[in-house]
């Protein structure tokens, strides 16, 4: 059996991947060093797979320590997902994302070359700024406009030229857009340690708490409501794209490096996903209109030929269903 090594899977996306490895017939040995991850992730895993992942507390960067698990634990491959992930945090506190993101990723990649095995990265549509026009190929230009998105960025290019060194690193890159969505049975979802800024957590912060209703910043853009467009993509699809990208780099040279877009294809803007979530849950969201966000895109959204092309992957679930999905997680996160 084919043991992978699943970097930051007590996270959001690191830990939905775990359970459609698992539900594969991979085995995932998860490292995390809890900076955002919680331990009880691994009860829900259990319980959803039947299986519990072998789990190391560690940070990514330690590689002595990650050298002892690789060897003990005979991995085949690696999804790294431990980052720092936060556009607007990345901005005012930059520093700490180029060391976490940048500088422990270096020796992170250098162990995996040596010991041959080949990485799918972790990589954002944050790559590419605000993109126009606003359906982004792989072929875009990177621009990004924060740290975070620049972090990402350098990875890619240290991925990049590892994969072209004498003894290289094979890898995949994959730009996700924006990760949404939970488990159907409300066992699963976004469990991280700080208050997540991303547009449905909000949504339902502003339906748990009347008094404070949604913002939306920004109603007066040239989109056809006023509002920001986006490609939500459900994290169960996200989680499948990992397994179709892993099934492919194991069947891949030592040089191979490939980047793909991971999205819907489909832009959908604020109000359409607040309609949407009022419809499916039949539920007022308490919002009102705010001013522009200072560094906001008008509308980005995924190019998806390529990664249905070679992957044979494409999304299948919808924003409603996200929003049901994220609701029943709400209600259920703390049982
Ligand atoms: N969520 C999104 O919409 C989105 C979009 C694009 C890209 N991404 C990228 O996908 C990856 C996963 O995102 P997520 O939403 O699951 O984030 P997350 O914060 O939920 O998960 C990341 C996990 O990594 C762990 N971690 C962080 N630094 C670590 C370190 N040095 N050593 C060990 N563990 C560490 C955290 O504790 C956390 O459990 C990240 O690289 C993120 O940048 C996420």
């Amino acid at each position: 059996m084919n043991n992978i090594l699943v970097t930051g899977g007590l996270g959001y996306i690191g830990s939905f991947t775990a359970l459609r490895l698992m539900a594969s017939g991979f085995s995932c040995v998860i490292i995390d060093n809890l900076s955002n991850g919680k331990v009880s992730t691994l009860d829900r895993l259990e319980k959803l797979a039947g299986v519990r992942p072998a789990f190391y507390e560690n940070d990514f960067a330690d590689t002595q320590a990650l050298k002892n698990i690789i060897e003990q634990e005979s991995i085949s491959a690696a999804i790294h997902f431990a980052a720092f992930k936060y556009v607007n945090d990345s901005v005012t506190n930059s520093l700490p994302y180029f060391r976490n993101n940048v500088a422990g990723f270096i020796d992170f990649a250098d162990l995996m070359r040596e010991k041959g095995l080949p990485l799918i990265f972790s990589s954002s549509a944050a790559v590419y700024g605000s993109p126009d026009p606003p359906r982004s190929t792989e072929q875009t230009p990177c621009n990004p406009d924060s740290p975070y998105g620049w972090s990402k960025r350098m990875d890619e290019v240290i991925l990049q030229a590892a994969a072209a060194g004498e003894q290289p690193l094979s890898s995949i890159v994959l730009r996700y857009f924006n990760v949404v969505g939970a488990h159907p049975s409300g066992v699963l979802g976004e469990d991280a340690r700080q208050t997540s800024p991303m547009l449905i957590p909000s949504i339902i912060r502003s339906v748990l708490e009347e008094s404070s209703p949604l913002i939306i910043n920004g109603t007066d853009y040239p989109t056809p409501d006023g509002t920001c467009l986006r490609d939500y993509v459900h994290v169960l699809d996200v989680a499948d794209a990992h397994v179709a990208a892993l099934n492919h780099i194991l069947k891949q040279s030592r040089d191979y490096f490939e980047v793909f877009n991971v999205g819907t294809g489909r832009p959908n803007s604020v109000l359409e996903v607040i309609n949407a979530f009022e419809r499916v849950n039949k539920l007022k969201v308490p919002h009102e209109k705010g001013s522009r966000r200072a560094g906001d895109a008008v509308a980005y959204f995924a190019a998806t030929d390529k990664i249905k092309e070679q992957l044979n992957w494409t999304s299948k679930l919808t924003v409603e269903d996200a929003c049901h999905d994220e609701w029943k997680w709400a209600q259920n996160k703390n049982v």
